[in-house]
């Protein structure tokens, strides 16, 4: 296994290219099986998550090439039906090949995912969905097994609460359904509305996208996709909550404004100074953090996959924080481990308060989950001292070459096995 070892504190400064988006990329492979033929995916970054979406949609009878950000899906052969529990029990994404199976193949048979670090995750909402499309689901031993009688059939649906994941599946298994499908209360994460853009460039007829009523009329076929995935909206803010906590000074480019507009503004109420252009962001810090309240919504909401990164920056704020997660009541694990560090947070329930500490002490800490890992990352560049954060497999699923790319902004940090 891997571990960082980070020797801080250190100031960040310089520049960085944003890569691109994990949680646009792994929606729009699922749909490369809604269609015979090369899809091919720009942009597209090198990590564990997009490499193992790739096994599993090989075991689909896909071909996966990922080259120089460009990962080209060939499923000419594809004749899958089935995602196994030991794939989908390690990402919980590969879920979001259900919709695109029922609708392409008439039968699927896929495991249920298993629970995150941080606690249950319902796919209710999934199933309930493709019910009502017309599939006919039975659990077998933990798994889905689906079929359908000939194609899917449009219908009406709500999500409640909203579901990005639910909703990219339900609008990747209605754009081949016979007749019209109505989704109300549906995501509007900028990453449904490049998967649907995507979709309708390949002959898909999707109305309302962007908004949280979408129609789809459903279509006989649609043409393997071809799309450049947009930068990755946390990625970005999780370098700029960097400096935030380290101070300095750090452009980012290839990344749009728009899509951290909550983030941008709870940064410039810690006291970042925030300049834009429209593809690029530079994040100023010359003060220590002023505490601020926060609680996550749906986009365009302040996201959840922000929420560990910015109560690390609270950690160092001048008085009292407060974080509250309304999207997942329990994705506190980073808690603990920053409390390791020096940090006073306090949990009641689903509320965070955090006590703001002169500074932080460098000590081991242990990765659980992708956003939580990274938070150690950040508060580890803060502390002073020496951090290891063991398990850092966690961060490679959704940053690539994390380690290699703050050491370039001026953090001192190298990964090694133990
Ligand atoms: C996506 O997960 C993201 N993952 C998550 O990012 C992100 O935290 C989450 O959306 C919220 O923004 C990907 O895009 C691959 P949800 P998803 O369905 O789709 C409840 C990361 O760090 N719910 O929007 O699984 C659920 O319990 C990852 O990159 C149901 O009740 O999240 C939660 O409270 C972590 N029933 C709320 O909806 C369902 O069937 C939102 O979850 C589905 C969800």
């Amino acid at each position: 296994m891997d571990r960082f070892v980070i020797q801080g504190p250190t100031p960040l400064e310089g520049e960085i290219a944003v890569g691109g988006a994990k949680n646009a990329v792994l929606p729009l492979m699922a749909a490369a099986l809604l269609a015979r033929g090369e899809t091919i995916v720009e942009n597209v970054p090198d990590l564990v998550d997009v490499r193992f979406f790739m096994t599993i949609l090989e075991e689909l009878g896909a071909r996966c090439v990922l080259e120089k950000s460009q990962l080209t899906i060939d499923t000419t052969n594809q004749d899958g039906c089935s995602a196994p529990y030991d794939l989908v029990r390690k990402m919980r994404a590969s879920i979001y090949v259900l919709g695109p199976l029922l609708a392409y193949h008439g039968e699927a048979r896929v495991s249920l995912p298993g629970g995150c670090a941080w606690g249950p995750r319902p796919v209710n909402l999934h199933l309930d969905a493709m019910q009502a499309l017309g599939a006919q689901l039975d659990l077998d031993e933990g798994y889905i097994v689906g079929k359908t009688q000939g194609r899917l059939i449009g219908t009406r649906f709500r999500f409640e609460p909203v579901s990005v994941g639910a909703t990219a599946n339900v609008l990747m298994a209605a754009v081949l359904a016979q007749g019209t499908t109505d989704l109300e209360n549906c995501a509007v994460e900028p990453e449904i509305t490049g998967l649907a853009e995507a979709l309708v460039r390949s002959g898909a007829k999707i109305e309302g996208i962007g908004t949280t009523s979408i129609r789809i009329e459903g279509v006989r076929e649609i043409a393997p996709l071809k799309h450049r995935v947009m930068a990755d909206r946390i990625e970005a803010g999780t370098f700029m909550a960097g400096v935030a906590m380290t101070t300095g000074r750090v452009t980012m480019t290839r990344v749009d404004p728009a899509h951290l507009r909550s983030v941008i503004s709870v940064l410039q109420d810690i006291g970042c100074e925030i300049t834009e252009d429209h593809d690029l962001i530079t994040v100023e810090m010359d003060r220590r953090p002023r505490s601020v309240e926060v609680v996550t919504r749906p986009y365009p909401g302040f996201p959840t996959d922000m929420q560990a990164q910015i109560m690390a920056v609270c950690t160092l704020a001048e008085g009292t924080s407060y974080m509250t997660d309304s999207i997942y009541q329990d994705r506190f694990t980073h808690v603990s481990e920053l409390n390791r560090l020096g940090a006073d947070i306090r949990l009641d329930g689903s509320k965070a308060t955090i006590i703001g500490a002169g500074q932080l002490q460098g000590a081991p800490v242990m990765a659980t989950d992708l956003r939580a890992s990274a938070a150690l990352v950040l508060a580890g560049a803060a502390a002073h001292g020496t951090t290891l954060v063991n398990r850092v497999y966690h961060i490679d699923r959704g940053y690539e070459k994390i380690e290699i790319r703050l050491a370039a902004l001026g953090a001192n940090i190298r990964r090694e096995a133990y």
